[in-house]
């Protein structure tokens, strides 16, 4: 019998195994590692979807570097529509090699979003490191740096990635029951 979850109603069904996510954190790991070992980089992990990819891969990084911890906030312009800013940052990120790290990239909008604010820093080079990527999905030309696992377009929980708030804690991935 297949493993389920009920959250919030909803159904889903066991996906992908801890032992497999983890897998796909080292090989994300070992390539940054041989990739950025002269850049000292400065991980930035996008919460709250990424604390459990970025506490796991850190773990796994074996060259010099930092971490620091960003989160969208939307708010209402002058104009019409919202617009989002990243807080968090505090450090200076001018001229710095910098690793955003995300849990999932769907449509690419966040990703749009957090690579302008990010270039308003000045950094010297933003990379893209996602443990999950939904390819049938993503609409945007931002390049993907390191993808941990293609995934199809459907609505997943687990490790980090949540329904309306709950599943985060869950260590395997579950899939919506169709
Ligand atoms: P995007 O802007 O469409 O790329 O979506 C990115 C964000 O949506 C991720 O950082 C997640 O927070 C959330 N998201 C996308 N797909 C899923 C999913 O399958 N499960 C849970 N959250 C998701
Ligand atoms: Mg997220």
């Amino acid at each position: 019998m297949q493993k389920t979850v009920t959250v919030h109603n909803k159904e889903f069904v066991k996906y992908i195994s801890s032992e497999k996510i983890q897998k796909a954190v080292g090989k994300i790991a070992a390539r940054i590692n041989k990739d950025s070992k002269n850049d000292r980089p400065l991980f930035l992990a996008v919460l709250n979807g990424s604390f459990l990819f970025s506490a796991d891969l850190l773990r796994k990084i074996k060259i010099e570097c930092e971490i620091s911890f960003t989160k969208i906030a939307s708010y209402s312009g002058t104009k019409s529509g919202k617009a989002s800013t990243l807080i968090g940052i505090n450090q200076d990120l001018k001229g710095r090699t910098v690793i955003v790290l995300e849990d999932i990239v769907d449509s690419g909008n966040t990703l749009v979003k957090i690579f302008a604010e990010l270039k308003k820093h000045k950094p010297k080079k933003v990379k893209i490191a996602t443990l999950f990527f939904k390819p049938h999905a993503y609409k945007k030309n931002i390049k993907l740096d390191y993808v941990g696992m293609n995934m199809p377009n459907d609505f997943l929980i687990g490790y980090g990635l949540d329904y309306d708030g709950l599943g985060r804690n869950l260590t395997d991935i579950y899939i919506l029951k169709k």
